[in-house]
């Protein structure tokens, strides 16, 4: 069976972790796994659960997205060693939650140089020799968030937002060249990310008028709500293997049946309304 060179970004925690080990100790071992993270001092909990999997299906590799530098110098390792990337799975990312006037600029860059012109870093450095190749399938785990502006979360949307448009665009254009794109659309996951967006307070709450505060309130009790439909990093990991192997790979992989109505309203309806018009309560009841 032909050996497939995956790389993945952001295996520190969460659902890069959970997939490069899912992969890795497929039954088939036809998956070679670049396990890549921004800081190797983390490495310890990927380690410990790939076991036997470390070094001979999952290697780990640095690799800071938001410096074109060092995404190249990571697919040159995974080109000069294996001659090929066969499947790029962009997965680091971060979450913001709160009011847009109480992000610091620097936090709102920050999030857009992760969450898309990561993303952009990963595609420029595999299309070349994909292209010449024709082939290879290009995977990014962006968000519910990334299909449906959700109020409170705009800047994060907002970034995931802007990977669905480049991937849309790039798609019928990669198509010419047997090179597949698909986004993974998870709602929650319970991974550091959910961690550190509660963590972090909703942005300076306490700074804002009081409808701001309310909804803020409001967020902070939905965000506990939403443990019932969360998922795991391996759930997610499943679709991803599914985006992997399926002949004809969706655009949209949506995870997580909960969000899959509210999906379906948006998509039927081209004014737009439906979403924008939406009262905050409204909103998160999926009215
Ligand atoms: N969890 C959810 O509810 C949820 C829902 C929808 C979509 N997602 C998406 O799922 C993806 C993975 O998130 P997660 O839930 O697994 O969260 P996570 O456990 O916090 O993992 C995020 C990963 O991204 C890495 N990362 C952040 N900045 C990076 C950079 N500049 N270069 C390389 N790696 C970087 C983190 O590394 P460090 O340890 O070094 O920070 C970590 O390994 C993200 O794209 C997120 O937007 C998550």
């Amino acid at each position: 069976m032909a050996q497939r060179n995956v790389v993945i970004t952001g295996c520190s925690s969460g659902i890069g972790l959970d997939t490069a080990v899912f992969l890795a100790k497929n039954e088939s071992k036809k998956y070679k796994v670049y396990a890549c993270m921004r800081n190797l001092a983390k490495k310890g909990p990927l380690v410990e659960k790939a076991g036997d999997s470390l070094d001979k299906t999952l290697f780990i590799l640095e690799m800071d997205v938001k410096s074109e530098t060092s995404v190249n110098k990571a697919i040159k390792h995974v080109l000069d060693v294996d001659g090929r990337v066969d499947v790029l799975i962009n997965n680091a990312g971060i979450g913001l939650m709160g009011a847009l006037e109480h992000q610091s600029m620097e936090t709102i860059r920050n999030i857009y140089e992760t969450n898309y012109t990561g993303v952009v870093h990963g595609i420029r450095a595999v299309l070349p020799s994909m292209k010449k190749r024709k082939s290879g399938r290009i995977i990014t785990v962006s968000s519910v968030g990334g299909l449906i502006g959700m109020p409170m979360n705009a800047v994060y949307c907002s970034t995931k937002f802007a990977v669905w448009g480049l991937s849309e665009a790039l798609a019928p254009e990669l198509n010419e060249y047997n090179i597949n794109i698909s986004l993974i659309e998870p709602g929650p996951v319970v991974t550091e990310f959910l961690n550190a967006v509660d963590s972090k307070g909703f942005g300076g709450a306490q700074e804002g008028d009081d409808i701001t505060k309310s909804l803020i309130d409001k967020l902070g009790q939905m965000f506990k709500a939403i443990a019932a439909v969360s998922q795991s990093g391996e759930d997610i990991a499943k679709y991803i293997l599914q985006a992997m192997e399926d002949e004809s790979p969706h655009f949209h992989y949506i995870t997580n049946e909960s969000y899959v109505e509210m999906a379906k309203k948006k998509f039927i309806d081209v004014t737009g309304d439906k979403i924008a018009n939406s009262s905050f309560d409204d909103f998160f009841s999926g009215k």
